[in-house]
């Protein structure tokens, strides 16, 4: 999901400190450096289903888990080097606190009559999803149906 979802497409901007030789390419002292996340989380021929949602990236042929080159270290993170997330730790844990917790209590359904879900981003220093409606019910009892 995390992969997919790329929240901070463009990381956070870094800086040349010195100048620097980066696979044949010069980059001087004070250059600014953004970095283009999707040209790894979703880059065609690095994933077996790039632009999908689907467990089997992360699987060999064996069927076993797997971390793909592509994903750097902690890849949605973008957790390589020195200025790495220093929330990461905090953010799996909350991720998957939140996750199980809301999984535990309620289905969450796609209602028939919303059509296909449309998973284009709204664009910004962050990717967040467009606003949709989706029911959730109780696993037992109840019902209830969020707009
Ligand atoms: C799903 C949640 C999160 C995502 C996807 C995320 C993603 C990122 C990314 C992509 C960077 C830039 C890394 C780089 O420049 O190479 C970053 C940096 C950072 N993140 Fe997060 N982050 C998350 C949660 C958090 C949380 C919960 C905190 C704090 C409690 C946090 C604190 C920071 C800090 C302080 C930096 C700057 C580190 C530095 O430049 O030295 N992040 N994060």
């Amino acid at each position: 999901i995390q992969r997919l979802a790329n929240t901070v497409p463009l990381s956070a901007f870094h800086c040349t400190t010195k100048d620097t030789d980066l696979m044949g390419y010069s980059i001087p002292k004070g250059t600014m450096i953004i970095q283009n996340l999707n040209s790894v989380l979703r880059e065609e021929g690095q994933w077996k289903f790039p632009l999908e949602f689907n467990p089997e990236n992360f699987l060999n042929e064996q069927g076993e888990f797997a971390k793909p080159e592509a994903f750097i270290e902690d890849g949605c993170f973008c957790a390589s080097g020195p200025r790495m997330c220093l929330g990461e730790g905090l953010a799996r844990m909350q991720l998957f606190l939140i996750t199980v917790t809301l999984l535990r209590k309620f289905s969450f359904i796609w209602p028939d009559e919303a059509g296909k879900p449309d998973f284009t981003p709204v664009f910004g220093v962050t990717l967040t999803p467009k606003p949709y409606t989706m029911k959730v019910k109780l696993r037992k009892p109840g019902f209830i149906q969020l707009a």
